[in-house]
């Protein structure tokens, strides 16, 4: 039996130093998490890569018809990310006024973005349609209304995909499941849908594109991936054999599942896309269509398990019955899926990697005021002391970008580590930022 930490080993670039410490790449993560306040996140540029190419490598071996990856930036965005995804020819995925600003700061353009959002405003779709987005991703008939007297108010045409609901049950967490009867997202595939894509069809400003699903996040089941894309190819068939109307795009969403336990067994991206690609091929010419322009959104899968947090560990504490209580200077602030979604997470103590050192059982929690705030509920670990480095590994997805100010601590900053080193992505936040919306009327100034 592999010790644990060698599946996460091997899935990346972590090694182990003479002295014990865990390296990524060549870069001593021990040191880089010694002596801070808070937690780090730490992001391995390589795996972010390689994934990337896993991902267009397979839909160029699998799939004749053109493709357009765009990575859902709700799973981790910053200016660096944006950059190397653009140097990595891959667009973004964005949903909100925020999302579009910072790809636009790192110089990211609207023609390589896509907009999503079940309740987008006229402020976010009026930046998109004005700067020329490639596609707005419908949600709702009453957006389309509003999307339609904005283009008419600016002058402006724009494209869109419709966002369909295949309404198909998935074995993932009930709050990450998207594409299930009750979802707040998506439009039926019944009368209600074609309503509305005749509607677009007949607007002079609204090009239809196609249709756009996402049946939820953290899956592993390949069955369920190709289910709902059946559905949606014979939506295909349907609207354009009994209504005429042709689809050029098929937006299939993100959502393949990442290793987050040594147990995990995620879907290969290689084996998804051919499986995927497969349905589409045999679909398209069954139903006579031309292949479409395959798009995918992939988040998680991208940038999780590139991702790892290194913690310092604080208080100790027995409670008995064989239990610890392992305390670290972050928590539910800089991840807040445990709590969220009950999510597991493996660890290892940083600076005692020798894997033949005897384990006892710890149970890490955060610094919040929180019963909830539990990191990991069971975690074999070497003797703790006060001091040692806790990495928690696959934290690179939904961890950074639902981080918060809980008890006023402040956000960890973020490195990208490579071979030749690690640079800064995100600095630490200042405390000063704190306060630094906060307003004092007159009858409250600060006394002295
Ligand atoms: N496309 C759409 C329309 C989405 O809503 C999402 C994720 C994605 C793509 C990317 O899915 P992924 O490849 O990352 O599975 N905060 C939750 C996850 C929420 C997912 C939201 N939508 C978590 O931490 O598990």
């Amino acid at each position: 039996m592999p010790h644990p930490f060698q599946i996460f080993q091997q899935a990346g670039n972590y090694h182990i130093s003479e002295g014990g410490h865990l390296l990524l790449h060549s870069t001593d993560l021990v040191a880089l998490a010694q002596g801070r306040e808070r937690p780090l996140y730490v992001l391995d540029e390589v795996k972010i890569r390689d994934n990337l190419r896993r991902y267009h490598g397979a839909l160029a071996r699998h799939y004749p018809g053109p493709t357009h990856i765009y990575y859902a930036s709700k799973a981790l965005q910053n200016l660096a990310l944006c950059v190397l995804m653009q140097q990595e020819r891959v667009g973004l995925d964005v949903c909100s006024l925020g999302e579009m600003a910072v790809a636009t700061k790192a110089g990211i353009p609207f023609s390589e973005m896509i907009l999503h959002g079940n309740n987008k405003s006229a402020a976010e779709l009026e930046q998109a349609i004005q700067s020329g987005i490639h596609r707005i991703i419908i949600d709702s008939p009453a957006e389309a209304d509003l999307m339609e007297q904005i283009c008419q108010k600016l002058q402006k045409k724009c494209s869109v995909l419709v966002r369909l609901n295949p309404e198909i049950q998935v074995s993932s967490h009930k709050h990450i499941v998207t594409g299930v009867k009750t979802s707040k997202f998506g439009i039926p595939l019944g009368e209600e849908s074609l309503q509305l894509i005749r509607q677009l069809k007949s607007s002079e400003f609204i090009s239809f594109k196609g249709i756009h699903y996402h049946i939820g996040s953290q899956i592993f089941v390949l069955k369920e991936f190709v289910e709902a894309l059946s559905l949606m190819l014979d939506y295909l068939g349907a609207l354009k054999n009994t209504h005429n109307i042709l689809c050029e795009d098929l937006n299939i969403g993100g959502g393949i599942g990442v290793r987050y336990l040594p147990q995990d067994v995620p879907l290969e991206v290689e084996e998804f896309l051919q499986a995927m690609t497969q349905e589409i091929i045999q679909k398209a010419a069954a139903h006579g269509l031309p292949l479409p322009c395959l798009m995918l959104e992939p988040g998680r899968s991208i940038i999780a398990e590139a991702g790892c947090t290194l913690y310092q560990i604080g208080t100790l504490k027995d409670v008995g019955a064989g239990l610890s209580y392992a305390a670290v200077n972050g928590g539910m602030t800089d991840n807040l899926r445990p709590a969220l979604y009950q999510a597991s997470y493996f660890g290892v103590a940083a600076n005692k990697m020798q894997m033949d050192a005897k384990t006892y059982p710890y149970k890490i929690v955060g610094k919040c005021c929180e019963s909830g705030d539990v990191l990991l509920e069971k975690i074999d670990l070497p003797f703790l002391e006060t001091g040692d480095i806790l990495a928690v590994f696959s934290t690179g997805a939904y961890n950074a970008s639902l981080a918060n100010n809980y008890n006023k601590h402040p956000l960890p900053g973020m490195v990208l580590v490579g071979p030749a080193g690690y640079a800064w992505i995100q600095k630490d936040q200042p405390l000063e930022d704190l306060t630094r919306y906060d307003l004092l009327p007159p009858h409250l100034s600060v006394v002295g």
